[in-house]
């Protein structure tokens, strides 16, 4: 069956961290055939870039533990068009420098709104991910492609 299916990787980052977390769960969805996959910050995604697509990560810094101001914007705006966004497959990720769980948790409540599919654990890094944390993004990127590509098998 012809797949070409595209994953949306939405994230706020200030100092790189969570840009190259963002870089890094690509290349794990990269790594399964048929999958496309736009890296975008946060702030430079329009709805429809978003509801065009079928799975989605979701990446932020910590800001006081909770998800960075543009990344919740975007959350706003596509709340707007949530009957569109809802059901997909989606993959959280956080870098802080302690709280990057709080700022996951604070995500998972509120893309909860979109009734997700989800593709659990989320990524949760502190600072600059090393070769570990690395190495696990890369296995949830593959994990979310698989996801949207199953969840397109089932549907199509
Ligand atoms: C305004 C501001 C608030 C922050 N608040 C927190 C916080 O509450 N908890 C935490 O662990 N880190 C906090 N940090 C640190 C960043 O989340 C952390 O350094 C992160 O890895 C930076 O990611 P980035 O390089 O993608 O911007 C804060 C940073 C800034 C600039």
């Amino acid at each position: 069956m012809a797949n070409n299916k595209k994953i949306l990787i939405a994230y706020a980052s200030r100092t790189g961290s969570t840009e190259k977390l963002a870089q890094t769960i690509a290349e794990g969805i990269r790594k399964v055939e048929g999958m496309s996959v736009d890296v975008k910050r946060a702030r430079d995604v329009r709805p429809d870039d978003a509801v065009s697509a079928d799975g989605y990560a979701f990446g932020s810094h910590s800001a006081f533990e909770y998800m960075g101001g543009e990344l919740k914007m975007l959350f706003e705006e596509l709340y707007h068009v949530r009957d569109r966004v809802s059901g997909k497959p989606v993959l959280l990720f956080t870098t802080g420098q302690g709280g990057q769980v709080a700022a996951l948790e604070s995500m998972d409540r509120v893309v909860g709104v979109f009734n997700p599919r989800w593709i659990k654990p989320g990524v949760a890094v502190e600072g600059m991910p090393g070769e570990a944390d690395k190495a696990k993004a890369i296995e949830m990127g593959r994990k979310l492609a698989e996801a949207v590509k199953k969840y397109a098998y089932i549907v199509a």
